[in-house]
């Protein structure tokens, strides 16, 4: 396992508002758990005080139209101190790191949904991330109306869920394109299905890539 590639032991799960990715966190991270792997359980933008004070920024309503270029450079900033003192260090030490949304979710919501172009989130990804990818990545696919309805469930909305419809189907498009090409690191997965089988799938898909990273190192997720 020490030989695996660093980010190999990175996990993310993905996906637009409501879908489920939260539900499943803990769900993922037992499973690994269960192998007998240290897992550290984070969230973007978030997973450290700092990261955690510019969620606060992004997400909050407000009156004052948020520039993109502004938007996307303080999830930058955000990501950048969660990367360099939460999540590279746990990587470091052996530890496995999962994270509610990452640099995939950059693309759909910036790049897709706000418009900004490809070229500009690379720079910022090169910058923060050095080409690091997760090893694995878990897209949970739902059509926009269910995935709002079950957030709709939760209270009030926060900036991004305050947009319109056609914004969070690019969103999608844009997540369904990051998975087209990269099939191998994102997995889609059906989230309009029940609970239970959202999750043999997510099981299923865990136990095979740790057979391809790992093989027969440990137990099976
Ligand atoms: N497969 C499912 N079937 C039905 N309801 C579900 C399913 N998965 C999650 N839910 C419910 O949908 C709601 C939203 O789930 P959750 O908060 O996990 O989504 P999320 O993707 O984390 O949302 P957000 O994008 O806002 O962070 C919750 O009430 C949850 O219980
Ligand atoms: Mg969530």
């Amino acid at each position: 396992m020490t030989n695996l590639p660093l980010t190999a032991r990175l996990i993310t799960l993905e996906g637009g508002e409501g879908v489920g990715k939260s539900t499943n966190m803990a769900f993922v991270a037992e499973r690994l758990r269960a192998t007998g792997r240290e897992v550290v359980v984070t969230r973007e933008p978030g997973g450290t005080p700092l990261a955690e004070e510019i969620r606060g920024l992004l997400l909050a309503p407000r009156d004052e139209a948020v520039a993109p270029d502004a938007e996307l450079l303080l999830l930058f900033a955000a990501r950048a101190q969660h990367w360099q003192t939460l999540m590279l260090p746990a990587l470091e030490r052996g530890a496995w790191v999962l994270c509610d949304r990452f640099i995939d979710a950059t693309h759909a919501y910036q790049g897709g949904g706000r418009g900004l172009p490809a070229a500009t989130i690379a720079a910022l990804e090169q910058l923060v991330l050095q080409g690091r990818l997760p090893g694995l990545t878990l897209l949970l696919d739902a059509p926009v109306g269910t995935g709002m309805a079950r957030a709709a469930s939760r209270g009030a909305a926060d900036r991004f869920e305050q947009e319109q419809a056609a914004f969070f189907e690019r969103i999608r498009a844009g997540y369904l394109a990051r998975a087209a090409a990269d099939p191998a690191r994102v997995r889609v997965i059906d989230a309009v299905q029940p609970l239970a089988q959202v999750q043999q799938q997510l099981s299923g898909e865990l136990a095979h890539y740790l057979s391809a990273v790992a093989p027969g190192a440990e137990g099976q997720a």
